[in-house]
């Protein structure tokens, strides 16, 4: 009796538990670096690179456009991971030029050129997340425009709107 009481428990358990989480799968699919745009906000990349990526003025400098970036997913861990020495872009990952040569660099090798501290530490899983996304949403996108800064925001946000006025109008060619 006991056992099967006990069967019947995990039974019921399993059928919480999947019932959910199947329907949820069956719904429209999840974009696959929704995490990675986690990151992208939680470790204030957003703050110098800007939602867009494109950057601009901030605290750390002039942060480089991600969306112009050549870099390649590789590079782009690398530099999420360490930083970039002599610049304002920070290293993310807990223990780089200390546990972890950076460039084949420890502190002291690099010295007064040592980029500052990221103001969170990510895991390498994250790290590796938020390169995703910006390959997949950011890397060689032109202009950013009203939908892009929706989908960014969520459909609410007044920061939009400076972009609706030319979400009507055809894109126009880049200039290159
Ligand atoms: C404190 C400001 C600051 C923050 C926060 C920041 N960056 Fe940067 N980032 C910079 C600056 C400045 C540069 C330009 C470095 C240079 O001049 O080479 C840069 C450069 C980069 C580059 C190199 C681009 C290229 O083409 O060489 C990548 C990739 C990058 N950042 C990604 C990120 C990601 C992802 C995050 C969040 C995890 C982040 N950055 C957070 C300031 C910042």
């Amino acid at each position: 009796m006991k056992i099967s009481a006990i069967t019947s428990a995990v039974a019921l358990a399993f059928v919480l538990v999947s019932g959910p989480l199947a329907s949820a799968q069956s719904a429209a699919p999840a974009d696959p670096t929704e995490a990675g745009k986690a990151v992208f906000k939680r470790a204030n990349c957003v703050g110098c690179h800007k939602w867009h990526g494109n950057g601009g003025g901030g605290y750390g400098g002039d942060a480089l456009s991600l969306r112009k970036t050549e870099l390649d997913r590789q590079h782009i861990i690398e530099t999420v991971t360490c930083g970039r020495p002599g610049t304002g872009m920070p290293y993310f990952a807990r223990g780089s030029y200390d546990t972890a040569k950076c460039y084949d660099m420890s502190r002291q090798d690099v010295g007064e050129r040592m980029p500052p501290e990221g103001g969170v530490f990510l895991r390498p899983n994250d790290i590796e997340a938020v390169a995703d996304y910006v390959l997949a949403h950011i890397k060689g996108r032109g202009e950013p425009n009203y939908d892009e800064c929706t989908a960014f925001f969520g459909n609410t946000s007044r920061v939009c709107d400076i972009y609706k006025a030319n979400a009507t109008k055809p894109a126009s060619e880049p200039s290159k």
